[in-house]
């Protein structure tokens, strides 16, 4: 039943050809997982801009970084820590029952360095979804793609190239968020974008989609990071993935990086939306998609009839950096990417997402319970709350089995986040208050001054994460939980 496709073994060869190394990790294709996996967290040293660089991964015993998976199969897997430090890992996008979730202390306590724990639950839906530390491991790399295939698309002639995207320091998470957190000023933190050093800091909210009509500064982009990674590596040393004249390829998207959000460039080639955060959206065609932090994008597109390569890029929020990798047919010639571009791209808004409407919404039903949630905070202090409390004090949403609960989410701070809610997936069911049949996610983003409500099933009982996916929000306590019993 497990066979690899000929694409699949062209790839690894052309890739690590061009590189003309071989690549220290198999990242995951069409290979299924047929039972229990293994995965062990573990350090590992990759090369970042010429430097070697210490990092964590989440690695199978045959070299595979992460796990591709059936629908049909139940999640089995064995997570080890073979690390020097505690850690646990989120399955970010499944469901699972309580006490399965990898969220520190909610409830599963860390694994101890040597400890194992096995896990098994069913996974029931298929989507494009990811692993990693809810902790600050998951700067370090402690991240990788959890792909769950549809048995019913087993014999889609299609080629599923996966991604995660990263950004990445030389310097530790600790000193990071020090550094946002610390009272020196940010022109002293070699580094640190605080608003005078990030380029999109103070831009103008005038032009922007927000439909506010007065300037008002906004942030983007807090930390200035030493690189972007896509499968760990810069556009110095982009992979190449080995396709086929007119082949029809699905990527899957991850954006794994703690504090940066990409605009995702498909060049000359148009691409097709069909599912974000692992669930079905009515196609929407483009060439510029944006992914926020924690969220997931797969893009279907046909490589063009002829011989050639196409870069995929990952375009830096409101900033000049990128990232990306590139599709070669054989004899396409590969040119040289800048890990800068020369325009400042935008800030994101709510047009994509505006633009989408799920294939498989939730049943159509009126709310039980709406609970409003005002994002709110400043660069100033770093201090960021959801209804004015952090996680130190933060007050449980408190909702009952069997409800359908609606979340305004209400963004009074001038930074974009991305929300995040464990053990569900929700509807996106208005922006500003228009109510449409919007996208099935796990994660949205709401920009500075705009409302987004979602909607949920409480049909997973238990105390569930609701945060902010920028890690150093989150690990500074803009976090709460949807809490119910069953
Ligand atoms: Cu991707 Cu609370 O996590
Ligand atoms: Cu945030």
């Amino acid at each position: 039943m497990q066979s690899i496709s000929r694409r699949q073994v062209l790839a690894s060869t052309v890739a690590a050809g061009a590189a003309g190394v071989v690549l220290p990790l198999i990242y995951p294709r069409a290979v299924q997982a047929a039972s229990a996996s293994v995965i062990r967290a573990d350090t590992r040293v990759i090369e970042v801009a010429g430097r070697a660089a210490n990092v964590f991964g989440l690695v199978q015993p045959d070299g595979t970084h992460g796990l591709v998976t059936s629908a049909a199969n139940d999640f089995q897997v064995r997570l080890e820590n073979a690390l020097k430090a505690p850690t646990l890992i989120h399955w970010h996008g499944l469901t699972p029952p309580l006490g399965q979730d990898g969220v520190p202390d909610l409830p599963q306590p860390l694994l101890q360095p040597g400890q194992s724990y096995d896990y098994n639950f069913p996974i029931a839906t298929p989507g494009t979804h990811w692993m990693h530390a809810h902790t600050l491991q998951e700067q370090q790399l402690l991240a990788a793609p959890l792909v769950v295939t549809d048995p019913a698309e087993a014999s889609a002639d299609e080629q599923p190239l996966v991604v995660l995207f990263h950004d990445f320091s030389f310097k530790t998470p600790e000193e990071l968020l020090a550094g946002l957190t610390g009272s020196a000023p940010a022109s002293a933190n070699g580094g640190m974008a605080g608003h005078s050093m990030s380029g999109m800091s103070g831009m103008d909210m005038q032009g922007m989609s927000s439909g506010q009509g007065m300037a008002m500064p906004m942030d983007v982009n807090d930390i200035q990071y030493d690189a972007y990674l896509a499968n760990d590596r810069t556009l110095d040393d982009p992979q190449l993935f080995a396709v086929e004249r007119n082949g029809a390829v699905r990527l899957r998207l991850i954006n794994g990086a703690t504090a940066t959000a990409f605009w995702i460039d498909t060049g000359s080639i148009e691409g097709e939306a069909i599912a974000v955060d692992g669930n079905p959206v009515t196609p929407v065609r483009g060439r510029r998609f944006p992914l926020a932090m924690g969220q997931r994008l797969d893009i279907r597109l046909r490589i063009p009839d002829e011989a050639g390569a196409w870069p995929i890029l990952a375009l830096r929020e409101g900033s000049v950096e990128r990232t990306g990798f590139v599709l070669a047919t054989r004899g396409g010639a590969v040119k040289r990417i800048a890990p800068a571009g020369d325009q400042v791209t935008a800030a994101f808004d709510l047009a994509f997402e505006s633009s989408l409407v799920a294939a498989k919404p939730l049943a159509l039903a009126s709310a039980d319970r709406n609970q409003a949630i005002e994002i709110g905070g400043t660069m100033q202090g770093y201090s960021w709350t959801l209804n004015g409390r952090t996680w130190g004090d933060h007050k449980p949403i408190a909702v009952r089995k069997g409800e359908r609960i609606e979340l305004v989410l209400r963004n009074a701070s001038m930074m974009g986040h991305p929300m995040h809610l464990h053990g569900h997936h929700f509807q996106v069911v208005a922006i500003d208050g228009r109510r449409f049949a919007g996208a099935v996610r796990d994660t949205v983003w709401l920009p500075p001054m705009r409302e987004v409500t979602v909607a949920f099933d409480a049909a997973n009982p238990g105390t569930w994460a609701f945060h902010c996916h920028h890690l150093y929000h989150m690990a500074t306590g803009m976090m709460t939980v949807v809490d119910y019993a069953a």
